[in-house]
Order: structure tokens, then C-alpha cells, then sequence
């Protein structure tokens, strides 16, 4: 179903998981890769904040501004055919109020041309709040990046106790009008638990096989970044291939060997 659609909506996400199809999900921040990404088939673009991270150097998630994270998103939905394009909520932009959230929410989809947001942590009144304005929201739970130092770090979220509370803050969100919901760095059982204990998609990331559909962050799984969780596939060496191509290119001018007549005017 998925693959014959001209244009991914949030229905037909819901539609995917009532027939087992699995969705796929990749990040995305830029018109390059969005392209690239849109064409290759991902249902789903996540302009996350990750893109700290990975665009701007910045050590934590918790850095990026929503006047960055809006500039990626114009850039990504200029680019963006047929995926479904979600906006992460920066950290700071929802958590004061939920009249800040919904102002925030509103300013992401007007300027952007996104389909949603995310946001992260069982916030039901402030995802109510979205929702109501006509916003669709995409929940975020398991290790939430903008908490970590309030779980101490990058760990394991939803073992042995913790799984009950996460099936629960998992319905809570589906109860305040998510139509989806991110489970990043989760024991494989409690991913497909918590997929199973709710109606809406459920995406994993370090979540197991059992989830509705997987999201990574692109630079991890392409070969571009420095270090990516164990639980990330390589599917490209990207860094090495570009660093490579660079160095030829520098040989090439260095020996003059580069252009050549043919990548030359004659007059
Ligand atoms: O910002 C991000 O890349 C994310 C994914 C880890 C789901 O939220």
C-alpha cells in the first residue's frame, strides 16, 4: 500500500500498521538528502533534532534553536515529494506551557510545510493541546535525547519494572490524539509490547524487530558519523567514499592534472 502512494499522510500510517506493512523512517535536514531519500521510497522524513548533532557540531540535542531546526525543515520540504515530513520540537519550545507549545507548533507548520511535529515525554495535556489546533503530533518515548541528563545518560530505557510504565505513558499518548510514537533504545520484547498495546504506529529506534517500522538518523547509518550506537546497520561508508573523492580531487589540482581540455573553454 505504502509503496504505490503518491503522497504519504498520517492515515496512511494507520493503515500501514493495520496490515502489517512496515514503515520505514530516516532523518533528514537538508534539500540533498531529503531528495535522495524521498526518491529511494522512506515513508517518513524526520527533520529531528538531531540535527545538533549532526549539522551543527553541537554536543547534545538540547543546543538547537527552532529557528534552526525551521530553516532545515523549509530546506527538507522544498525537496520532499511524496514522504510524510514530521518536525522535531526543539527542547525549551513546549515544555514552559501549552499555550507556548501550540504557538511554537503553529510557527513550525506554517513556516515549514511540514505534516507534524514531535515531541518528546508523556506530555498529554500539551499533545491534546496540538492536536486541537489541528496539528498532528508523533509522541517520542523509551530514552528521550532532551532528558538525558535527567536519565543519566544514553541508557537503556523500559527494563524489567520500567516496561509497565512505558506500555502506559505509551497509551496515555495515544490517548491525547498522537497519531504515532518514536521508542528509541528499548529491550526488543517491550518494542513490540508496547506496538502491540496500542493502536497507533509505533517506530523504533534500538527497539527490536517488533515495532510498526524503524527510524535512524541518516549520518549514522550511511557512514558520516564519528560514532553510531551499536544498534545502527552500516548501509554505506558515505565518509570514507567522500574523504576519497576529496583527496583525488586535490591530487588532480595539485599535479594540474585537473581540468583537462575537455573541462576547459577554448575561447
Ligand atoms: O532527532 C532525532 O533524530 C530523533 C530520532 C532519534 C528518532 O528524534
Amino acid at each position: 500500500m505504502l509503496n504505490n502512494l503518491k503522497r504519504v499522510r498520517t492515515r496512511h500510517l494507520a493503515l500501514a500498521k493495520n496490515s502489517s506493512e512496515p514503515i520505514s523512517m530516516l532523518t533528514a535536514y537538508d534539500a540533498l538528502t531529503a531528495r535522495v531519500f524521498d526518491e529511494a521510497g522512506i515513508d517518513v522524513l524526520l527533520v529531528g533534532d538531531s540535527a545538533a548533532n549532526v549539522m551543527l557540531g553541537l554536543d547534545s540535542t538540547l543546543e538547537i534553536t527552532l529557528d534552526e531546526i525551521i530553516m532545515m525543515a523549509r530546506a527538507v520540504t522544498r525537496a520532499t515529494r511524496r514522504a510524510l515530513v514530521v518536525v522535531d520540537m526543539p527542547f525549551g519550545t513546549y515544555e514552559a506551557s501549552d499555550e507556548d507549545a501550540v504557538r511554537n507548533a503553529v510557527r513550525i507548520m506554517r513556516e515549514t510545510g511540514a505534516a507534524a511535529v514531535k515531541l518528546e515525554g508523556a506530555r498529554t495535556s500539551t499533545i491534546g493541546r496540538i492536536v486541537d489546533a489541528g496539528i498532528p503530533v508523533m509522541g517520542h518515548l523509551g530514552f528521550t535525547p532532551q532528558s538525558v541528563h535527567a536519565l543519566g545518560g544514553h541508557r537503556v530505557q523500559g527494563r524489567d519494572a520500567d516496561a509497565a510504565r512505558l506500555i502506559e505513558k505509551a497509551r496515555a499518548v495515544e490517548a491525547a490524539g498522537a497519531f504515532s510514537l518514536v521508542v528509541e533504545m528499548i529491550p526488543a520484547a517491550v518494542g513490540a509490547d508496547v506496538s502491540a498495546a496500542v493502536d497507533i504506529p509505533v517506530i523504533g529506534i534500538g527497539a527490536g524487530n517488533g515495532t510498526d517500522g524503524q527510524v535512524l538518523v541518516w549520518a549514522d547509518a550511511m557512514g558520516m558519523s564519528a560514532h553510531s550506537p551499536s544498534f545502527v546497520r552500516q548501509y554505506a561508508a558515505l565518509g570514507d567514499q567522500l574523504r576519497q573523492a576529496a583527496e583525488s580531487y586535490r591530487n588532480d589540482v595539485r599535479e594540474r592534472t585537473f581540468p583537462s581540455t575537455q573541462e576547459s573553454f577554448d575561447h
